[in-house]
């Protein structure tokens, strides 16, 4: 565990470089206002269900984090909604699954979507992911985070929402559970 964490900070370090560059900013700039200061590991196991058509083993929910890098197993299960439907994400050896978190989203102005996803129940499991998210939810801090200044302009771009704290964000998404409205539009200005 201890050394894949290590694995998946260096590549999280990387991707937010590219993620920097992407948005116009210095190449540092994500790292260095601390989206890849923390990382909280996830080990998932789904059962095998005897009636997958009856439940979900994941409601949809877009993830609470700036970036999560997830690794599944052969089975199968993982949907990202894209364009209102739902579209499968098959398993690939070898392959890690990339989602932005609503954090990411928050910080670049809408630049960047979470996106929303879920596991479907399954005959074929059990099923294992390991899912690691780039947010520092479980270490309490008063550090603010709002959309970036330099993506602003009061004309073509203001802002869309409030400044948070990571733990205020993270208290209030668990409070709502999965599932139900996003917790992101209740930070919307
Ligand atoms: C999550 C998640 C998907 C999976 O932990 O947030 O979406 O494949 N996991 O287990
Ligand atoms: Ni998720």
């Amino acid at each position: 565990m201890l050394e894949y964490s290590k694995h998946v900070t260096g590549l999280g370090r990387f991707l937010f470089e590219l993620l920097s560059e992407a948005l116009g900013l210095n190449p540092d700039h994500l790292n260095n206002i601390g989206c890849s200061e923390g990382l909280a590991v996830l080990y998932h196991y789904y059962p095998s269900c005897p009636e997958p058509e009856k439940t979900l083993g994941a409601s949809k929910h877009a993830d609470y984090d700036f970036l999560t890098v997830l690794l599944q197993d052969n089975i199968g299960g993982l949907q990202v909604l894209y364009q209102n439907q739902w579209v499968d994400i098959p398993p690939l050896s070898g392959a890690l699954v990339v989602n932005i978190g609503d954090l990411l989203q928050l910080i670049s102005n809408d630049k960047f979507k979470s996106s929303q996803h879920r596991v479907l129940a399954n005959r074929a499991g059990p099923r294992v992911s390991v899912a690691c998210f780039f947010t520092t939810g479980l270490m309490p801090s008063t550090k603010l985070y709002g959309p970036i200044k330099e993506l602003l302009s009061e004309e073509n771009n203001p802002p869309k929402y409030r400044e948070t704290t990571v733990t205020e964000y993270s208290l209030h998404y668990n409070a709502k559970g999965l599932g139900g409205t996003s917790a992101l539009s209740d930070f919307r200005l």
